[in-house]
């Protein structure tokens, strides 16, 4: 039998595979084989839909709260509703025994493709062949394309594919399913169908345009009924491709919508499914040609990373800031869609060095919701802007009150009140875009108001203690989420310090080099040059402690808890929590639930010596059980640094394989995606070494034994760069129009080099 679908598949390094039928594996598939383009998120389904498979469909920024606890992102109807009959007889897994089976995605082009060979009651056998994807080049299209073959005689079939609205919002708790659309909508077009439906509290429109066509032979026509009709001879093979689009009253005039999908459609079809795949194929190959990263002698870890980034790739957005990434993407209902730190510190710089847009787009995401951070500042009794510990459209404060934990007891969450570090992350973040973009016209715009506004809030934040002659920071949530309302959490004063100082030298910059700019931002926020001197006078004052053998407390008191450490760990790196301890008791004892003071030094990596961040590793990471799945990569990257190679891959090794070996065992409800982000910082700030000192970019890699080569791209101060680094060489190059030059450390010396030549450094023995 013919593989209809071959020649479009790249080679074996950027193809997960599904060899054979597994039923429970199936929801995690879904999440593994999601596909996407930023706008649209669409869960790897089954065509035809198993009666236990989770559709999943969602578009970035699109939420509704009605009947759940807090607003969440929506969970649309589902256009991938394939029904087909042979000979009477439903086909799909679950109706049919599947005698053959496999699904691939092709990362590197982002298309899902599956065969299965299907027998019916009667022993009779089907060949089943598909591919979709979801455009990268045009964010409204999915298409899907079927072909159907009777194995052992003729056939007849019915095949149809209506959209389906039965699908809901799983409930979380005692919520019960939700669905959050009305139907608006449902008429013909003589191209195909049209579905509208509006959400149930925001009223926003969602409307979706479908059309089909049915090649049998030399002959193709439209599928004007809710099913249709085919005959097929033995072998005899028909063609189904269908074409959806969707669109909302965000991006459209609800007025003209209709029109809008209609026209749209009819475009589509005469397009053809076949430029529509090329020009999606080519977008993608432009994403990867600035995101690949190669791994020379570890095509294990190479194939592992392409996973990540595949999956951070399919959720990138260059937009106008109406959305940012959740902590589960767009690939599951996790965490309902929100937005956490992990958009700040975790997922954001794998764009800003590939698709600088998509950092923006997630910044701006935040400045377009910085009245709302000025409304939870004030509620609190703080100044200037506070960001809310879960976001999702309107920025406002959506942590759920309770929740499950991880033992499936009820919690009662209080990140919400106190995990306040996020406010720096996100001035952290605004920080970073600007040195490594040198975007001006968005910090003038955008950037400075939202650092300004932070450092405005840490400094009502903090609280003088005159005794100690000292600032505190009281009733927090660190990163270490085992450990509540505790005072002086290392992490948090040091982000704290972190925003009041860029605030500082970002208002003297902004004054000196744009007054006007300045002027009007001052005028406008209501900013005094005294109050911005307190600013550069609190940071000394703030609590740090540290012990004179160099060992930080994580917050007041850490070190009076009940001592366990943490066995066996090279065996088990992410090691269980110890029988003996209760969950509920866990505040007691020292144990952490994920990078804490690791996080510190490694996000705040200058303020720190290498002997600093040795003692503060080994130790907390023997009280560390990251029942977070972001801590790993970043326990990976700290490790290179403490040139503790052996570890860093360890840990590199679980976080590149965390949602294809189901670690957490919730791969199901989407993927990790801090998980995923880290994971490339592992690589890149990690092993290849890449750090911002002093604004300078400084290289100084070490690889894992095993790795021969790592190459890839990064964008940096407008300019591409291309790196190639192995164990004693490192290549490099810049890219430019002009004749630029640009200063750059590698292995620890300052040299500048010129656009467009190939440089090459060795490294000193013993460096
Ligand atoms: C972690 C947080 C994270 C959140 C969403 C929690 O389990 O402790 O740091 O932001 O998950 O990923």
């Amino acid at each position: 039998m013919k593989d209809h679908f071959a020649k479009y598949i790249s080679e074996d390094k950027w193809l997960l595979k599904e060899n054979k039928w597994n039923k429970k594996m199936q929801s995690s598939r879904e999440s593994q084989f999601a596909l996407g383009n930023g706008f649209i998120g669409s869960r790897g389904i089954l065509e035809e839909v198993p009666f236990d498979a989770r559709p999943g469909t969602y578009i970035a920024g699109l939420y509704d709260k009605t009947g759940a606890q807090v607003t969440e992102l929506v969970n649309l109807p589902n256009p991938i509703n394939l029904r087909i009959t042979a000979g009477g007889e439903r086909l799909g897994a679950g109706t049919m025994d599947i005698m053959e089976h496999e699904r691939v995605l092709d990362m590197k082009h982002g298309l899902l493709t599956r065969r299965t060979i299907y027998q019916n009651s009667h022993k009779k056998r089907f060949d089943y062949q598909s591919m979709r994807f979801v455009s990268m080049r045009n964010k409204h299209i999915i298409a899907m394309r079927v072909y159907i073959t009777p194995l052992d005689e003729q056939a007849s079939f019915t095949v149809g594919n209506l959209l389906d609205l039965s699908v809901t919002n799983v409930g979380f708790l005692t919520e019960g399913n939700k669905k959050h659309f009305r139907i608006e909508d449902v008429s013909q077009f003589d191209t195909g169908e049209y579905l509208a439906v509006r959400t149930l509290e925001k009223d926003i429109l969602v409307a979706y345009g479908k059309s089909m066509i049915i090649e049998k032979g030399s002959s193709n026509r439209f599928a004007r009924h809710v099913t249709t009709q085919i005959k097929l001879k033995k072998n005899q093979t028909a063609c189904v491709t269908t074409i959806f689009s969707i669109f909302t009253s965000y991006d459209k005039n609800a007025k003209k919508i209709k029109p809008v999908v209609k026209g749209f459609l009819k475009k589509s079809a005469n397009m053809g499914f076949e430029r529509i795949l090329h020009e999606h194929v080519v977008s993608w190959e432009k994403l990867w040609q600035a995101s690949e990263i190669r791994i020379k002698g570890a095509p294990k870890d190479e194939k592992a990373l392409h996973f990540n980034l595949y999956h951070l790739l399919i959720c990138g957005r260059e937009a106008n800031g109406e959305s940012s990434i959740g902590a589960k993407t767009l690939s599951g209902e996790g965490y309902r869609g929100h937005i956490f730190w992990d958009a700040a510190i975790f997922i954001l710089p794998f764009f800003l060095y590939n698709r600088p847009k998509v950092a923006k787009n997630m910044l701006l995401y935040r400045y377009n919701r910085l009245d709302a951070a000025r409304r939870i500042a004030e509620s609190r009794g703080f100044k200037g802007a506070m960001f809310p510990w879960e976001s999702a459209d309107t920025g406002e404060e959506t942590t759920p009150a309770w929740a499950k934990n991880f033992d499936g007891s009820l919690i009662h969450i209080r990140t919400h009140e106190m995990e306040h570090h996020i406010t720096a992350d996100v001035a952290y973040a605004v920080y970073h875009y600007y040195v490594a973009t040198q975007d001006i016209r968005f910090m003038l715009k955008h950037g400075f108001e939202v650092i300004f506004e932070t450092a405005r809030f840490w400094a009502s934040r903090v609280e003088y203690n005159s005794k100690l002659k000292k600032y505190e920071i009281k009733h927090v949530i660190g990163p270490d989420e085992f450990h509540e309302d505790v005072d002086n959490n290392a992490y948090t004063n040091c982000m704290a310090r972190f925003n009041l100082l860029v605030g500082y030298g970002m208002h003297q910059k902004m004054k000196r080099r744009y007054p006007m700019e300045y002027k009007r931002l001052s005028k406008k926020i209501g900013l005094k040059n005294s109050e911005v001197v307190e600013w550069k006078k609190i940071v000394p004052k703030i609590v740090l402690n540290v012990k004179r053998n160099g060992l930080i407390e994580q917050f007041d008191g850490y070190f009076r808890k009940k001592k366990v450490e943490l066995k066996n760990l090279k065996r088990h790196p992410i090691p269980p929590i110890p029988k003996s301890i209760k969950l509920k008791d866990i505040g007691k004892t020292q144990l952490v639930k994920q990078a804490d003071v690791v996080m510190l030094l490694y996000l705040l990596s200058d303020n720190f010596d290498l002997k600093t961040k040795e003692k503060n590793f080994y130790y907390y990471l023997k009280r560390t059980v990251h029942k977070s799945s972001l801590s790993a990569a970043v326990h990976a990257a700290m490790a290179v640094e403490i040139g503790d190679i052996d570890a860093a891959y360890k840990y590199f090794e679980v976080a590149a394989n965390m949602d294809l070996t189901l670690l957490y065992g919730n791969t199901s409800d989407g993927m990790h995606a801090a998980s995923l982000g880290v994971t490339w910082q592992a690589v890149i700030h990690g092993f290849a070494g890449i750090k911002i000192l002093n604004e300078t970019l400084s290289i100084n890699p070490r690889l894992p034994d095993g790795w021969k080569e790592v190459s890839f791209c990064l964008k940096w101060q407008g300019y591409n760069l291309k790196i190639a680094i192995n164990h004693t060489r490192l290549r490099l190059q810049f890219y430019s129009k002009r004749r630029d030059s640009l200063k750059i450390k590698v292995y620890n010396a300052l040299s500048r080099i010129e656009a467009n030549k190939p440089y090459s450094f060795i490294r000193k023995r013993g460096g």
